[in-house]
């Protein structure tokens, strides 16, 4: 489809891949909205900025009339606000475990319920996973079994919602944003040297994806995993 005037919605649109995904689609001619929790200056870039905390129970209830209301309806909902907690699982705090669930899990499930009742045929959901989504990873079960629960959520919602909305996802590799702030250099060197492709993803290289998907006409419960090879050889 064309993308020219088509609405947006990318929650956690403020940095990152998100960011990267709201530039993407701006640039195809998009009416974008995004969340974040604090007013960054972007503003001027995104339509609509929400400032939301995603982790907390119906506080997303709101957003989607609201764009409606103002951007003249949605089109396209990118699910990709997410948060890593650290802590070996068997001292998690049950606050991060709860984040992690609400704002990887049932926040997509409720903005993209919302999102349905307003969205015309051929609209796309287009949810973020991680390669965590098909495999363990020490010291963040809260994150792995939130991004685990996000595909079985593509899933569910692209049979029951064809042909008249696509729901599909991405799962990023190793990306270069904030998410990877706290590994020291050489844990990164570390990474990149057991990865095919020899290097960490750009948002950009997530972006592409994006607008791959939602030009797509006959794809439905697909996951396109930009990973410079990391699931290829499954970590090993
Ligand atoms: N980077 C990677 O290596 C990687 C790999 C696989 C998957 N991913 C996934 O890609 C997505 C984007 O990650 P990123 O790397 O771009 O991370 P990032 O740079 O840390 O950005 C995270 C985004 O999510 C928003 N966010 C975080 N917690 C939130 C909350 N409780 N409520 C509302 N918004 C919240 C942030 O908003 P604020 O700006 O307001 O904080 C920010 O916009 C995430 O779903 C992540 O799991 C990333």
């Amino acid at each position: 489809m064309s993308l020219k005037g088509k609405v947006a919605l990318v929650t956690g649109g403020t940095r990152g891949i998100g960011l990267a995904m709201v530039k993407a689609l701006k640039a195809e001619g998009c009416k974008v909205a995004i969340t974040g929790r604090e007013r960054h200056n972007l503003p001027v870039l995104a339509d609509m900025y929400f400032p939301i905390d995603l982790s907390v129970r119906k506080g997303s209830m709101a957003i989607v009339p609201l764009i409606v209301q103002e951007l003249g309806g949605i089109d396209i909902l990118v699910n990709n606000a997410g948060a890593q907690f650290h802590g070996p699982a068997n001292k998690y705090k049950l606050k991060d475990w709860d984040h992690s669930l609400e704002l990887m899990i049932t926040a997509p499930a409720m903005l993209s319920a919302n999102a349905k009742r307003y969205m015309p045929p051929g609209s796309h959901i287009i949810n973020i996973l991680s390669t965590a989504s098909f495999q363990g990873a020490r010291n963040i079960v809260g994150y792995v079994v939130a991004k685990h629960g996000l595909l079985g959520l593509t899933r569910a919602l692209a049979i029951e919602w064809a042909p008249d909305i696509h729901v599909n996802a991405i799962a990023p590799g190793l990306t270069e944003t904030d998410m990877l702030a706290d590994m020291t250099p050489e844990r990164k060197e570390f990474l990149k040297s057991i990865t095919p492709g020899g290097k960490f993803c750009t948002p950009e290289d997530i972006a592409e994806a994006l607008i791959y998907l939602v030009n797509s006409k006959s794809i439905y419960g697909q996951v396109i995993t930009v990973d410079n090879g990391w699931l290829a050889k499954q970590g090993g």
